[in-house]
């Protein structure tokens, strides 16, 4: 059963008080406070079994490899992949969409070659697509959203045409909390022989996913917004996209032999791990993934479900609040403005001085908010240790932030 206040306990941060104010953490969309489980497999990662891992062959680097290895079976059974050898760690979902821009974009893609992207993206979701256009000639086409937010899946479908070769979407809108059915994205354009990409960085966090059953071909998602350490990451990637994918880190552990006329590249996943890795930021991120397992993703969906309906109805009450995406399945992350009031950055300093932490700006959507027409938003996102009480106290916030600049 999912109980919110033994959950509350876990994350030491969330008993602190900010401004003198009980913190209310609503900026898990940027990044996710830690659990005590992490914190601790930090420390004894580092105080009892640190040593750098597939190098040595003496006792600590031994259990640090173990450790470490371990975690790439975590984050398969979190991602529902087929295989531990699916699963290549990385540093978070830039480095992730980057490697599959260099190692699969570039090598497969020619000039004239299509990327279809929706209109909320990241901008790590989009920028290594740029880099393709203009290194490479690649065209770059969009999808819009509609007036709600969604993205309509048939809209993406009838983007592909005969130079199509990718589609960059994401799970879920970091800005608007929209939810996108990647799945039929991925049957049709399986169909078409049109590989996908999904950024999975938020959509992750609040749901079961299943590689499998999306059926995509690459699906990343970032360690610090799953509970665990910054630094700490993975993509999913499925086989047949590995075999057409060349390594493009080059350094220690993605080699077999280097000579001084060749070198024997490791096989994938290592082959795209270049260098010593993120040691104890990936064991910790495998504990993050067993605590939310543990706790259940469909647990963690509901509960979030119903502190996003809750919101909806308060914010409904606020007519000097607008919302930017209104889906009604959509994640619990309201990005606002307040009507004829100050900018963001001053509705975020007053909603501080409460206690209460939010982001403001562009949330890394350049694209997403030129479609809105804006420069900037608020941005309140949940996670699974929020509360009704939090939604109270961030209402009451926006009431002072209302009275002060409207
Ligand atoms: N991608 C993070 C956000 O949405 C940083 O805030």
């Amino acid at each position: 059963m999912f109980d919110v206040e033994k959950i509350r306990a876990d994350f030491p941060i969330l008993s602190r008080q900010v401004n003198g104010k009980p913190l209310v953490y609503l900026d898990n969309g940027a990044s996710a406070q830690k659990p005590q489980v992490v914190i601790d497999a930090i420390t004894q990662a580092y105080a009892q079994e640190y040593s750098n891992v597939h190098r040595g062959l003496h006792y600590l680097s031994n259990l640090a490899t173990e450790k470490y290895e371990s975690v790439r079976g975590v984050i398969a059974r979190f991602l529902g992949a087929a295989q531990d050898d699916d699963i290549v760690l990385n540093t978070g979902s830039t480095m992730g969409i980057n490697t599959v821009a260099y190692g699969w974009a570039m090598p497969n893609l020619q000039a004239g070659d299509e990327i279809i992207l929706s209109v909320m993206e990241h901008h790590a979701n989009i920028v290594p697509w740029h880099f393709l256009r203009e290194r490479q000639g690649v065209v770059i086409k969009w999808v819009d959203i509609d007036e709600t937010g969604h993205l309509d899946p048939q809209a993406v479908i009838d983007a592909i045409g005969p130079k199509t070769k990718l589609i960059a979407v994401t799970h879920m809108s970091n800005v608007l909390g929209s939810r996108v059915d990647v799945t039929s994205i991925c049957a049709a354009a399986r169909e078409r022989g049109v590989a996908v990409l999904v950024d999975g960085s938020q959509a992750a966090v609040h749901g079961p996913v299943n590689v499998r059953d999306i059926g995509c071909d690459f699906y990343a998602i970032t360690g610090h917004k799953l509970y665990g350490p910054s630094g700490s990451g993975a993509i999913y990637i499925h086989p047949d996209r590995q075999a057409e994918m060349i390594p493009f880190v080059g350094g220690g552990d993605m080699i077999k032999e280097v000579h001084k006329d060749t070198v024997i590249y490791n096989d994938a996943p290592m082959m795209f791990e270049a260098g010593t890795p993120g040691i104890v930021q990936t064991i910790g991120l495998g504990v993050a993934l067993e605590y939310m397992m543990q706790i259940g993703m469909e647990n963690i969906a509901a509960h979030e479900n119903s502190l996003r309906d809750y919101t909806v109805e308060k914010l409904r009450g606020l007519n000097f609040v607008t919302v930017q995406g209104t889906t009604a399945d959509k994640g619990a992350i309201f990005s606002f403005t307040l009507d004829g009031a100050g900018h963001a950055h001053d509705i975020s300093t007053i909603l501080d001085k409460r206690g209460v932490a939010v982001r403001a700006g562009q949330h890394c959507a350049g694209p997403l908010l030129d479609h809105l027409g804006l420069t900037a938003t608020c941005r309140a996102s949940m996670g699974m240790y929020n509360t009704k009480s939090d939604i109270d106290t961030f209402i009451d916030a926006l009431h002072l932030a209302h009275e002060l600049l409207g």
